[in-house]
């Protein structure tokens, strides 16, 4: 199998953003952990950072020409973003939602996902860790349904 990995708005700045929220590890540190993660999956991954929520909805687009799963941190856009979520929906590709931090436990604008209707299932509150744990939830998934 192959993974579309998304990573949405300010996680270009992991590392140095927020620390005591979103902890120290860099975006390029939680690439190289799903990498390792993946080649002992037996899957490829493909990662994408953007700020813009258009160049989001284009990959989402184009995932079913090149993936079969896709695992999302849409950042800011999860609570906004009615635009990734309609992507989603029209590619109908397993997709699992992931976050660094708890959302449900932050400022209530947070509380809502725009993408969770639409996903497998979400994962938050567990740093960079949020990321593994949603990988081996949609590669699980995608053995099962595949088998
Ligand atoms: C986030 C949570 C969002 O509310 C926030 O806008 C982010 C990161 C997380 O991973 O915890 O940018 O998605």
């Amino acid at each position: 199998f192959k993974v579309l990995v998304l990573h949405g708005p300010n996680l270009n700045l992991l590392g140095q953003r927020e620390p005591r929220v979103y902890g120290q590890v860099t975006l390029e540190t939680i690439n190289q952990s799903l990498h390792n993660l993946a080649e002992s999956l037996g899957v490829t991954l493909e990662c994408l950072q953007s700020n813009h929520e258009g160049v989001l909805v284009d990959a989402i687009q184009d995932a079913p020409s090149h993936a079969q799963g896709i695992l999302i941190n849409p950042a800011a856009y999860t609570h906004t973003s009615v635009a990734i979520r309609d992507a989603i929906a029209a590619v109908a590709l397993p997709t699992v939602e992931v976050h660094l931090s708890n959302i449900h436990q932050r400022e209530s604008f947070r509380h809502h996902s725009y993408i969770a209707p639409v996903a497998l299932g979400q994962i938050a509150g567990f740093g960079a860790e949020s990321y593994l744990l949603g990988l081996r939830a949609l590669v699980a998934h995608l053995q099962k349904v595949a088998s």
